[in-house]
């Protein structure tokens, strides 16, 4: 057996747990498929999410929960939810809710949206696991970049290797499919991903059609009207900057020394809220947790654009530009 695979017996759980807390990775079973685990409010622990399964770009990932209380404390809860959480929860359905501004949430995992996405799987070891740790896990199918979701351990150890900490093992998931995606952050519920739980299941108890917008949820969508809604900043955004200009917003990477105001001088003298830097040590697994959080903030109307350092095509590298040259063409 692969060394990181255990079966996840008590004893297992805790310790996985303990490494979820620690800001590890853990590969847990789930009624739909494997998901590759971190602590969801840990920006650095998401990023190598993201590093693990080599992902080109960000896109965002579904938070899990053991009971909808711990929802409440980050997502907007309104009678549609309740009632869609008594029904189907827990289970293979993941809702996109509005993100609360005391959301704790990393801004990695909801891609800097104004939604989240949730769900409380009904695995007794993704359960188990949510519980030993403590905090809710970011999730997505525990696969590299383009290959099938795992549906079984052996499949989790074969296309991670030993990118994960530890894989929880229980056998082959009962479903077998992603969870379906209800999207109901808006007056209509639209289902962004189908799954097990079907739309007409959900139109019985919401008491309305359901329509679907699939298009939005795939990476290669048909009109690009439908494509999965991304942050975009307000202001304008300038790539690889080696200075500054009057007015610019700085958002650095590693060290500033030889960052200037043209014209004017250090950018030492800038005021607070026009000063983020992604990483002083040059390390992208902060930067990339810092990413939407520190565009938000330089993302105001005073500011005539954000200047941005340049960053190195290479591991999260990647994925950071990828959103930045989105930003910078919005
Ligand atoms: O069954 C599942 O859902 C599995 C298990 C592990 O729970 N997880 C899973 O995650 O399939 P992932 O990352 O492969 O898929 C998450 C999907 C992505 O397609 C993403 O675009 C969508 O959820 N998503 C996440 N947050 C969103 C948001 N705020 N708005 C729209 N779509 C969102
Ligand atoms: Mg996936």
């Amino acid at each position: 057996m692969h060394s990181q695979i255990q079966e996840a017996h008590a004893q297992a759980i805790q310790n996985a747990g303990a490494i979820i807390r620690r800001g590890g990775l853990v590969a847990f079973p789930t009624e739909t498929v494997y998901g590759l685990g971190a602590n969801a409010l840990d920006g650095l622990a998401v990023a190598r999410i993201f590093e693990t399964k080599g992902r080109p770009a960000f896109n965002p990932l579904i938070s899990h929960f053991t009971a909808l209380d711990q929802i409440a404390a980050h997502g907007y809860i309104d009678d549609r939810v309740r009632l869609l959480d008594a029904h189907f929860w827990p289970g293979p359905l993941t809702l996109i809710i509005p993100r609360l501004k005391t959301c704790g949430i990393s801004e990695l995992v909801t891609s800097g949206l104004d939604t989240i996405a949730v769900r409380i799987p009904a695995h007794k070891v993704a359960q188990g696991l949510i519980m030993a740790a403590g905090v809710p896990l970011a999730a997505p199918s525990a696969n590299k970049s383009g290959s099938v979701s795992p549906t079984a351990p052996a499949h989790v150890a074969e296309s991670l290797g030993t990118g994960v900490d530890l894989i929880l093992a229980s056998g082959a998931c009962s479903v077998g499919l992603e969870s379906t995606i209800l999207d109901i952050s808006e007056s209509e519920p639209v289902i962004l991903r189908p799954g097990a739980i079907t739309a007409e299941d959900i139109a019985a108890v919401l008491g309305r059609e359901v329509g679907y917008n699939i298009a939005a949820n795939s990476e290669a969508p048909k009109s690009p009207g439908q494509l999965l809604k991304h942050y975009a900043p307000s202001i304008a955004i300038r790539l690889r900057a080696i200075d500054i200009l009057p007015g610019e917003a700085l958002l650095g990477f590693g060290s500033l020394k030889f960052m200037s105001v043209r014209g004017k001088g250090s950018v030492n003298e800038l005021p607070e809220h026009s000063l983020r830097n992604l990483s002083e040590s040059g390390d992208l697994h902060q930067a990339a947790a810092n990413l939407f959080l520190m565009m938000r903030e330089l993302d105001i109307a005073s500011h005539s654009g954000i200047a941005v350092m340049d960053i190195p095509e290479t591991g999260l590298g990647i994925a950071i530009n990828d959103r930045l040259r989105r930003a910078a063409h919005a």
